[in-house]
């Protein structure tokens, strides 16, 4: 079994909104991911539409809308449930979400999905430590001779 990585505490995930974070895929890729909260848990879904893979779900500065336990597409308003990612209605009918595997355990949320790798919180653009000096050469002036 891999390490788990701790991604949040269940309590900062918003009912509406989700909380969203990037891994990288086997192949180097990064990928947006969405935490939901369910009834029971927590679930983590890749962060697009199964109809046209270029429309997020979760969208930066409105997050994930959810309503009646569904994860509603901004596009075109197919609703996916948010447990399951099965959708049964409008464009996306027939498809299901793609699933990232998560724990919850005593109210913290944790990264349990071997084909992935936690990268940072936050959107696949954001910067990956919150260290800003990563594009700057590392300075020789803190160097005493
Ligand atoms: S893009 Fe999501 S339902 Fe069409």
């Amino acid at each position: 079994m891999s390490p788990r990585t701790h991604l949040t505490s269940a309590e900062d995930v918003p009912e509406q909104g989700g909380w969203l974070f990037t891994v990288e895929e086997a192949d180097g890729s990064r990928q947006e991911v969405f935490l939901v909260r369910l009834a029971d848990g927590t679930a983590a879904w890749k962060n697009y539409c199964q109809h046209e893979t270029d429309q997020e779900l979760y969208r930066e500065g409105v997050g994930t809308v959810m309503r009646d336990g569904g994860i509603v597409c901004p596009r075109h308003g197919s609703v996916f449930d948010a447990a399951t990612g099965y959708c049964d209605n409008g464009e996306a009918a027939g498809s299901t979400l793609a699933e990232v595997d998560v724990t919850e355990e005593l109210g913290e949320v944790y990264l349990t999905d071997d084909d992935v790798t936690f990268s940072h919180a936050g959107p696949a653009d954001a910067a990956d430590d919150g260290d800003d000096d990563d594009d700057l050469p590392d300075s020789t002036s803190h160097l005493r001779f």
